[in-house]
């Protein structure tokens, strides 16, 4: 079958990489049925003959107005869709929109009509905040870590930095890497405009953002980077877990560690 991948390998790169994490989530256990979503912003690999192909749908409303997404393109996981599908064969199981000059609405363009994700607005918002930004991210990913989520479901842990201190004192690869830490979205509906707002908001400050019993939104410049980003902060859960699993409380790195780890690697907080 013919696609819009052929001959273009800068895309089919992009493409293949998404695959790539996607079997990386349902590996890990993150991926239940068609949870979690991935897009990315395909806009630099986009040549003249794909940007004036003939959508294959109508033009479909985003509900809302995101002015820094003009004319750019992405490709997204299908709603419903399964990421171990995605992996094996992506183009079945994601779609490549293109958003129109109102900002507001989108055309599918190819290779076949599949819907995009049910958490558009939550990805197209953190795409047109990272625009508007001047970042150079492309990748927003969803999903659902076992341990993460089952974290969120304790009152405590949901006070401000709370779980981000706990996860950093884990072990030093997460104070580095996810440098900015953890916001948290206290539960709201899936799909939603308000899940999109919090969202934002919190990635404003904060380097990855956790949905209150749900799951977690990272970005980056591109999907592996995304993706790294929730295995870090997953791998400090397990840590935690399997020395509470033992009968102790881990003890954590000091506050003088966290300190010179602070100073050494120029990490901003
Ligand atoms: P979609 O199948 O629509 O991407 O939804 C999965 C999900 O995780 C919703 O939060
Ligand atoms: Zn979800």
């Amino acid at each position: 079958m013919k696609s819009i991948l052929d001959n273009r390998p800068l895309l089919a790169k992009q493409v293949a990489e998404v695959a790539e994490v996607a079997g990386y989530l349902w590996q890990k256990g993150w991926a239940e049925r068609n949870g979690g979503n991935i897009t990315i912003n395909i806009t630099a690999v986009i040549d003249d003959e794909l940007r004036q192909m003939r959508p294959i749908s109508e033009p479909i409303p985003i509900g809302k107005v995101l002015p820094q997404l003009k004319d750019c393109f992405f490709f997204c996981k299908g709603t419903n869709k399964r990421m171990r599908d995605l992996s094996r064969q992506p183009m079945e199981n994601g779609a490549v929109i293109h958003i129109l000059d109102d900002c507001s609405s989108y055309v599918i363009v190819a290779d076949k009509p599949v819907k995009p994700t049910s958490e558009l607005s939550s990805h197209l918002s953190m795409h047109n905040y990272l625009i508007g930004k001047g970042s150079n991210y492309k990748a927003a990913l969803h999903t659902h870590p076992i341990d993460l989520v089952a974290m969120t479901h304790h009152p405590a842990f949901l006070e401000k930095d709370v779980l981000t201190n706990l996860l950093w004192s884990m072990i030093p690869e997460t104070r580095a890497f996810c440098p900015r830490g953890l916001g948290i979205v206290p539960y709201k509906l899936p799909g939603s405009f308000d899940l999109a707002d919090a969202t934002i908001r919190e990635l404003a400050e904060y380097d990855v953002v956790m949905w209150e019993k749900h799951g977690i939104c990272a970005v980056g410049e591109n999907i592996m980077e995304a993706f790294d980003m929730v295995d870090t902060l997953s791998k400090s859960a397990q840590i935690y877990l399997t020395a509470k699993s033992m009968g102790f409380e881990p003890q954590g790195t000091t506050p003088e560690q966290m300190k010179e780890l602070k100073e050494v690697f120029g990490l901003p907080k």
